[in-house]
This record gives C-alpha cells, structure tokens and sequence, in this order.
C-alpha cells in the first residue's frame, strides 16, 4: 500500500465487563459438560454475564467513557460513531443513537454495524475512511455484546462458549502511521453455520423447530474449520498488500473464540504465545467485544506499546471475517 499523508491513530482504548461471571464450574450444574472439556476444547475458564436489567448500552457507555479518558478527550468533540453489535439495546433507534443521548452529544452520524464477532474490524474500517477523506476528526468506535440474552442456556454446544462485554477506541487523524490498511470479507453462502433465526420481519423461521426460534444456532466444528481457513487467508491477504514479512507483527491482537484457533493463526505467524493477546480464558466469546477488549487489555497492562505493529482479526456470523494493520 501506497503511504498516506493522514492516518487514523487510535489515541485511546477503553473496556468494560459486566461484575457477574459464570465460571466453567457454575456450568457444569446447568447443562450436561465439564469444566475439564470445555477449558480442554476452548481455552474458556469463565465469562462475564450481564444482569438481568443490563443492557448493551449500559456496557457501550462505560466502555466509551473510558476510551475517551484513556483519549483525553471530551464527549463533544466526537464527530463520528462507529459500533459493531449484534446484540443491540432496541431494534431502532439504534444503540449508537441511544449512547449519543447518554453523552449528550445529538448533532453527528451515529452508525451501527451488524457483522457479528467482525462487528468492531467493520466499524474500525468504516470510521478510518471518514477520518482519511477528513470527514471525521475524532471518531469513537466501539464492538459491544450481550450474547448471553441470545443463547439457550440449556444447550451445551452453545452457551458454554460466550460472554458478554464491550470494547471502545477513539480515532484522530494524524501524519504518523496509524491504521495501515482494513480488510473485510463476507460470505452469505455459509449463513446456515452460525444464525438466530428469527428478526423483525421473520417472527417464525420454517427452517428451524419451534423450539429453537429464538436462539443462537451454531455448526461449531464446521464453523471452526471455516474460521482457520478464512483467517488465514486474511493473514495472508493483509501481508502481501503491505509487502510486509510475517516477521514485522509485534502482536496478534485475535478474535477470541477458541484458544485453538488462536494458536493455529499464531503459528501460522512463526508468534510465540508470548506475542499473542489471549483473553479467551477470562471473557469468553464476547463477539463484536472480543477485539478491542483483547485490545484493552494489552495496553493497560503494558505489554503493547506506541510504535507496536499489530494485526487484529475476527471471523463471525455472516459469515464476516476481516483484518486490521495498525502502528499502535
Ligand atoms: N460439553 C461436553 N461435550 C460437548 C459440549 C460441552 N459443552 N459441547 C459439545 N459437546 C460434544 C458434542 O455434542 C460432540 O459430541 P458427539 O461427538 O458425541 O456428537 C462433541 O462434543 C464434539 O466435540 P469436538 O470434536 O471436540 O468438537 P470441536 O473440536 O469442534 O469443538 C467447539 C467444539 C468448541 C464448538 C468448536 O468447534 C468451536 O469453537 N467452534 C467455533 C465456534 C466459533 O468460532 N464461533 C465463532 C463465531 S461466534 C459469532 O459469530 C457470534
């Protein structure tokens, strides 16, 4: 890719979690598992699970006010917001307009993406073409999740695997690097191996039985198969349109499904676990939330740093997968 003369840096990174967790042995009394299997399958230890009066909105709001802190930078002046969810607070407004309402900041576009556990890489994509052709200053872009109110929490495939929380970043234009490159992928042939079969327009599916009209279904090992296989070739894709040798990325910043499909994209990478920014054990599949939570976590607690390369990727719904290059 061509140097640019504006990039979009992310100048601050915030995260919330909701205070309840599940852990594996809570489980173990609700559906037919173990705690053995599901951390030996996943990598998953426990999950935070929202209250019952929680809402995603209540987990974007904090999340921005921390990216914002984190930015120095006041409500007003976002110019943009970018939020990738699955799980929105209403069906419209959308919860992109509900959180300009709690900041108090009615005036610029408020976006909503549906693409998932790719919700965030999405909206990152989006709000980087803004701040790049300088239609946005100060973009707040967010991937929030509150899976828990779509699974059956009596079907051991499923509930098992996810959790609930959000993640925010604040973007500013800049001359030094910052998001390098976005690249986004979908695949609506393969919309039958992870769905929730009904909507707004669709209050009964004939595909699925009664009894699974409003849940999470999920092929999980062909999904899982699917997911290396597209990641990879994003991994690649996102190499070769920056020219860059595997060897330049300081972190994988993964979507954090399966901790084996985390490893299999490490090694594809020649990464050590070392280089890897794993939170599957502690928060599950958050979907949209996953990256930038994953994201959040490195740099509070140190390990990335201004000047790091990263590369983000997540594989969700749709199916939607996609990348990110950015010089933290
Ligand atoms: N406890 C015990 N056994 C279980 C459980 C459980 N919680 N869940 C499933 N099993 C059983 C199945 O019934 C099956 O049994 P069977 O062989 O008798 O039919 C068996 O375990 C399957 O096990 P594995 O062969 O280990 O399956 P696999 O290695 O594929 O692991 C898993 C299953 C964990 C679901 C994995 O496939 C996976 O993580 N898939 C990807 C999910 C994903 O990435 N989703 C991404 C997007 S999510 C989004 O977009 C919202």
């Amino acid at each position: 890719m061509q140097p640019r003369s504006v990039y979009s840096k992310i100048a601050g990174t915030g995260s919330y979690l909701p205070d309840q967790i599940v852990t594996n042995a809570d489980l173990e009394k609700m559906v037919d598992t173990t705690a053995a299997w599901i951390l030996e399958r996943t990598g998953i230890e426990r999950r935070h699970v929202v209250a019952p009066e929680q809402s995603t909105l209540d987990m974007v709001e904090q999340a921005a006010k921390r990216a914002l802190q984190a930015a120095n930078a006041a409500a007003e002046e976002i110019d943009l917001i970018a939020l990738g969810t699955t799980t929105p607070a209403q069906l419209f407004p959308n919860t992109a307009c509900l959180l300009q309402k709690r900041l108090g900041i009615g005036g610029p576009p408020a976006i909503q993406v549906e693409a998932a556990c790719t919700g965030f890489i999405y909206a990152m994509s989006i709000a980087d073409k803004f701040i790049r052709l300088g239609e946005a200053k100060c973009a707040l872009v967010i991937g929030a999740e509150c899976v828990s109110k779509l699974v059956d929490w009596t079907d051991r495939n499923t509930c098992v695997l996810f959790g609930d929380g959000a993640g925010a970043v604040v973007l500013k234009p800049s001359a030094e690097q910052g998001i390098i490159s976005t690249h986004l992928h979908a695949d609506g042939e393969y919309s039958d191996l992870l769905f929730y079969p009904t909507g707004a327009s669709c209050r009964h599916n004939p595909t699925v039985p009664d009894d699974k009209q409003h849940t999470l279904i999920m092929k999980g090992t062909e999904v899982f198969k699917v997911a290396v296989k597209k990641l990879s070739s994003v991994v690649d894709e996102t190499l070769a349109a920056n020219d860059l040798d595997k060897s330049a990325i300081d972190w994988l910043v993964p979507h954090q499904a399966n901790l084996r499909i985390i490893q299999a994209i490490a090694k594809k990478l020649d990464l050590p676990p070392e280089r890897v920014i794993v939170t599957v054990q502690d928060h599950g599949n958050t979907s949209a939330a996953s990256v930038p939570l994953a994201l959040d976590t490195g740099v509070r607690d140190g390990r990335i740093k201004r000047g790091d390369l990263l590369l983000l990727e997540a594989f969700g719904g749709g199916l939607t997968w996609g990348s990110a290059l950015v010089r933290f």
